[in-house]
């Protein structure tokens, strides 16, 4: 998905230079940041956008979920600084007032418009990857769509569950509360000596496996009513969407309904 750098040429008009509003640090290696929004830029929850920062002569481009709500009149992004990472080092000292290049369109199909049925949503997240499910849990349509909301995201340690006040306030808005849906937050460290009360130990995959993740939510992983999104680590994607295959769920095709969509983020 990532491309080569780009000499900057008529090309370029594919995106518009926006400019960075703000930047939060999460830790000193997680941030978040939010630009301008490009005029009549569309989007659907769940999609990526592709980012652009002149380096030297070129241009560098690289996908990035998208976090803010559908609705929002900016866009808000989640990274994690990855050590020696072209693209990622670019942002190091980010400001607000950065020029940020944003292409004209919006890419990638882990939406939930994906899903023609079922009754509980799990959106499973490693890392960053919690990023796609941000903009997604603040969809009213969602909230209407599923009777359960499960959201599992899993970070080395405890100081990179981001966004956890935005999540806890989710169910008092009333534009969502309205579609009747329960939202369950599992959180999951697997590099915590100690771990905090209320989180789980271990990789999404161990705790799928073990059936921990069905325990916590107090509902099973069914073909019937359970949807699965997946996003962030490759290698967790791949091991899950083989224990999914197991108990007999199905990637969602262009033409055929199935039970779960990812999107891998290298
Ligand atoms: C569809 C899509 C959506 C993406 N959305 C996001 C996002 O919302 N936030 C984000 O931080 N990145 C996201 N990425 C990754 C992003 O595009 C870049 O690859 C990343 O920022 C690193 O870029 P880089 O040039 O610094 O290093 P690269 O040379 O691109 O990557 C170097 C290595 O870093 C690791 N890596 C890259 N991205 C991540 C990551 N997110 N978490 C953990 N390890 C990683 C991989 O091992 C990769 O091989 C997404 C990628 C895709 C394909
Ligand atoms: N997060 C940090 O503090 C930190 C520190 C130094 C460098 N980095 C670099 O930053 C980048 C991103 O790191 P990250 O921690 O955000 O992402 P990550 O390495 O993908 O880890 C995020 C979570 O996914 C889990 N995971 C990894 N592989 C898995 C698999 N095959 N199956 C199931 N779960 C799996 C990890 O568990 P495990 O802990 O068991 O791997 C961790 O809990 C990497 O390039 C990393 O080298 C991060």
């Amino acid at each position: 998905m990532n491309s080569t750098p780009e000499k900057p040429t008529v090309s370029s008009l594919k995106a518009s230079i926006e400019r960075v509003t703000s930047v939060h640090r999460w830790t000193d290696k997680l941030f978040s940041f939010r630009t301008t929004r490009p005029a009549g830029y569309q989007f659907t929850p769940g999609q990526f956008a592709r980012l652009g920062v002149v380096s030297g002569e070129e241009i560098l481009w690289r996908a990035y979920s998208i976090t803010s709500a559908a609705d929002d009149n900016e866009l808000e992004y989640f990274l994690v600084q990855v050590p020696g990472g072209q693209f990622s080092e670019q942002l190091k000292n980010l400001k607000p007032g950065d020029p940020m290049l944003v292409e004209k369109f919006s890419y990638g199909f882990m939406t939930t418009e994906r899903f023609v049925d079922g009754e509980d949503l799990w959106m499973l997240a490693t890392g960053t990857g919690l990023g796609p499910f941000i903009s997604i849990l603040q969809d009213p349509t969602v909230w209407q769509k599923f009777r359960n909301l499960i959201l599992v995201h899993c970070v080395r340690n405890a100081d990179e569950l981001a966004y956890q006040e935005l999540l806890a306030s989710l169910p008092f808005r009333p534009q969502l509360a309205v579609g009747g849906a329960r939202l369950q937050l599992l959180r999951a460290t697997t590099r915590d000596t100690r771990v905090a009360a209320g989180n789980l130990q271990g990789r999404i995959t161990g705790l799928l496996a073990d059936g921990t993740l069905e325990a916590a939510a107090g509902l099973d992983i069914s073909v019937e009513k359970s949807r699965i999104m997946m996003c962030g680590n490759p290698e967790m994607i791949t091991a899950t969407r083989e224990l999914l295959h197991q108990r007999g769920l199905r990637p969602c095709r262009r033409t055929v309904p199935g039970q779960f969509v990812t999107e891998d983020y290298w």
